[in-house]
């Protein structure tokens, strides 16, 4: 549908967690009139379900060149190691300005701020709020402070539909981002769409775990910036590497769980809803936990140096095997000799998890399995998170900076954010052209393209699960292929859930085709058929829709 209204702002930020809301900061202070336009509520992104925290060297005895070390370690060859440079360098400066926004971190009777370690981390680096409720405390002091500013205006229940491009040098060369299409819940169907013009775009719409039929992610993260940028013809990279976190609740394993868990998840105050799998963080590990299979027998010992606490790739990996050996759904995790009255105080989420389904960490084992968490890849940007489409940037779990490569550190995510949001503001400010009106034709049309039927979520992600998920071989991806390509044929009619759903469907092609191109064991991505990291493949696979609507 062609666009029923229009509105104008400097920069329209599509997303509200820690990526697009610091970037709407930083843009205000250059002066300029953002926009921010989110999904569902300003809150409901992944951020606020972040609990470990944020990785930064603060310690005096800790170094850049140690976090870097860690993360490229963790990112198996293919991180960008200016990229990773740029993160570590800047990471302290741009945490101690998120404090001065107002975020308020654990700290010592001392006032000097807690650090704690995670997995792949040789030192105790990372800052936590709420004792595990480090995303909740972030969310809330940016909230508050895009809040404050009159000057942002924000779109809430607004899904981002495509980018508008302005004329270029001829018909099949669309020229700059110059705002997007977005339909308004509650405006009909198709009737409801509406356009923002920008002098720039930034997508910050976070991650795609809704993919997957077990995630770590709110039901939001339905891979929407990824889809957008790839329909638009802008380069995504590194799609196949999607982290599995290897501790995620399994509320169906707990005594006193539904079937599904479902129920049992519904009765947490503000608690993840069906389609979420309750986190327990690896800081429970950094704390001393440890894993345990059926028969209480520890089996990271002797996988790796670290044990419990090496990349998570490799634990999620240790996990599955034993799952797979012993023929069971989960694993546990012990953590009953950290004492109730250390759990209550240093990780309250985690244990409200666990007492939802009748778990009592001080007492009982707690039931986990690896569950989609992260895509380390996304939406190719350079260091200062501009795309292949002038005028497009894109920035947190949506981009592809190069920081994470194979396999993202934990807690470097957040700091990702903040990051490059940053850059991203100093280099709009820098040079911003201005507003121009979109090409006829295209987006600007209502050129969105038919959608898919939203039924088809659950056989999606069932399919991605099962063939595309911690474990892959050619055989099971070309499989989960053939399986998206029925699905594919179900159309639907223009509404918010076919617009996910066909996003949904367009990330997970694209993953597909990137895992079964990738012939090589590497980081998060595990091919049963070539199990070993091959040299040959120290590169990206990148990609995008070309005009004959084809990856
Ligand atoms: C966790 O707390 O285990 C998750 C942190 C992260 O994803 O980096």
């Amino acid at each position: 549908p062609a666009p029923g209204w229009v509105e104008t702002t400097d920069v329209v930020v599509i997303g509200s967690g820690i990526a697009g809301l610091t970037a709407a900061l930083n843009l205000r202070e250059a002066g300029l009139h953002v926009t921010v336009v989110t999904k569902v509520n300003i809150d409901d992104g992944s951020t606020r379900w972040a609990q470990g925290g944020i990785a930064a060297v603060l310690d005096p005895l800790d170094t850049p060149a140690a976090h870097a070390l860690d993360t490229e370690i963790a990112g198996v060859g293919l991180c960008d190691p200016a990229a990773v440079q740029v993160l570590v360098a800047e990471g302290p400066t741009r945490l101690r300005e998120l404090m001065r926004v107002g975020a308020e971190f654990d700290r010592h009777p001392d006032g000097s701020l807690m650090l704690t370690r995670e997995g792949g981390h040789r030192a105790n680096r990372i800052v936590h709020a709420g004792g595990d409720a480090t995303g909740a405390e972030v969310q809330r002091a940016l909230h508050a402070a895009v809040g404050r500013d009159p000057w942002i205006r924000l779109f809430e229940h607004a899904l981002v539909l495509d980018l508008l491009r302005a004329p270029g040098a001829g018909p099949d060369q669309p020229g700059r981002a110059c705002g997007i299409t977005l339909h308004v819940l509650g405006e009909g169907s198709e009737d409801g769409v509406g356009a923002i013009l920008a002098r720039a775009v930034v997508l910050a719409t976070g991650g795609m775990g809704q993919v997957f039929a077990a995630t770590t992610n709110p039901a939001v993260s339905t891979g929407d910036g990824v889809a957008l940028a790839m329909r638009a013809g802008a380069a995504v990279t590194d799609v196949e590497f999607v982290q599995f976190h290897p501790t995620a609740l399994v509320r169906s394993a707990a005594a006193t769980g539904g079937a599904d868990g479902s129920a049992a998840a519904s009765s947490l105050p503000n608690g993840p809803d069906a389609a979420q799998q309750p986190l327990v963080s690896e800081a429970l590990r950094g704390e001393g936990a440890y894993l345990v299979d059926g028969d209480g027998k520890r089996f990271m010992v002797g996988q790796h140096e670290l044990a419990e606490l090496a990349p998570r790739d490799i634990v999620a990996k240790g996990i599955h095997r034993v799952m797979l050996a012993d023929n069971v759904d989960h694993v546990y995790l012990d953590a009953r000799h950290l004492g109730g009255e250390f759990l209550d105080q240093r990780f309250p989420t985690i244990v409200a998890s666990c007492r939802a389904i009748g778990v009592d960490p001080a007492a009982d084992l707690i039931p986990v399995a690896p569950a989609a968490h992260y895509a380390s890849g996304g939406v190719r940007t350079d260091l200062v998170g501009r795309t292949s489409i002038p005028g497009l940037y894109a920035c947190g779990e949506v981009a592809c900076t190069g920081v994470h490569g194979a396999n993202r550190l934990a807690s470097n995510s957040l700091l990702e954010g903040l990051v490059f949001a940053r850059r991203i503001a100093q280099d709009i400010a820098r040079d911003l052209p201005p507003q121009v009106d979109p090409a006829p034709g295209g987006a600007w049309q209502g050129g969105s393209g038919s959608v898919v039927d939203p039924a088809i979520r659950p056989g999606l992600a069932r399919a991605m699960t099962r063939g595309a998920g911690v474990l892959r071989s050619a055989d099971s991806l070309r499989m989960t292929a053939a399986e998206l390509i029925a699905l594919g044929q179900r159309r639907g009619r223009p509404k918010t859930a076919s617009w996910e759903a066909t996003n949904l469907l367009t990330v997970a092609s694209a993953l597909v085709a990137a895992a079964y191109a990738r012939q090589e064991t590497r980081g998060c991505h595990w091919r049963e058929d070539f199990q070993a990291a091959d040299d040959g493949w120290l590169g990206h696979l990148v990609g995008s829709i070309g005009a004959d609507g084809m990856l």
